[in-house]
């Protein structure tokens, strides 16, 4: 893989550093809790399925344009990932330079209720509209997952979309539906 181009992001309370296979077995521990894992599979993650993601997580196209995933710490322990997703070509200009991308992030339960995946947050955003200048971030969940519901609305992103889908395998409160959540980079410089 070539040189991460994505830079440590430092808040206050958190470092966010360019996620790495140094980072495996931290994933591993973290999606093999059942309660993280509540809105996305509803049971903890093998060890194998979350090795089989990782590949997609360190995608060197997402680096070249400084987007990607980041491991978030705190006072030196592990708190979970935070990440911007560049969305496909079809979203992008001619020079191949993504217009938006997807917030997302997961942390491990311990580490819930201190206001850090709302910090974290706010860092991606201001990297994703000052520094790379996206003009667009969005984020997904599903509309009963109410923490991170919280997360997109106080990191300053509006819900403009619920939508039903069907599933194969679905999880308690899919009836409810998803919620999409987005923000531009006019509205979130100048609020
Ligand atoms: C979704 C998730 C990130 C939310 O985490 P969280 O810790 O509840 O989120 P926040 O960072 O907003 O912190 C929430 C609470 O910390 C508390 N808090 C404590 N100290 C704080 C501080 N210094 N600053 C701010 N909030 C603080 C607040 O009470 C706040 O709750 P409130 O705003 O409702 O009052 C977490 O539940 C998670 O990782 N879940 C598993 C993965 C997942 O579902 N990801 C999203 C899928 S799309």
């Amino acid at each position: 893989m070539g040189r991460l181009s994505r830079p440590t992001l430092v808040t206050e309370r958190l470092r966010l550093e360019p996620l790495t296979t140094d980072h495996t077995e931290l994933l591993v521990e973290l999606d093999s809790d059942p309660a993280v894992q509540r809105f996305l599979r509803g049971r903890a993650l093998a060890r194998e399925e979350v090795l089989a993601q990782v590949p997609r997580r360190l995608r060197p196209e997402a680096d070249a344009h400084r987007l990607g995933y980041w491991a978030g710490w705190a006072d030196g322990a592990f708190l979970g990932w935070w990440c911007l997703i560049p969305d496909g070509p079809g979203d992008a200009p001619d020079d191949g330079r993504p217009v938006s991308a997807e917030l997302g992030y997961r942390l491990r339960r311990d580490a819930w209720g201190h206001g850090y995946a709302t910090e974290g947050a706010r860092a991606l955003l201001d990297h994703a509209f000052r520094t790379v200048g996206l003009d667009r971030v969005w984020a997904e969940t599903m509309a009963v997952n109410t923490g991170s519901r919280g997360v997109m609305t106080k990191a300053g992103l509006r819900h403009v979309l619920t939508e039903v889908r069907q599933w194969d395998d679905p999880l308690p409160g899919w009836e409810e539906g998803e919620v999409r959540y987005e923000v531009d980079r006019a509205s979130y410089l100048g609020g």
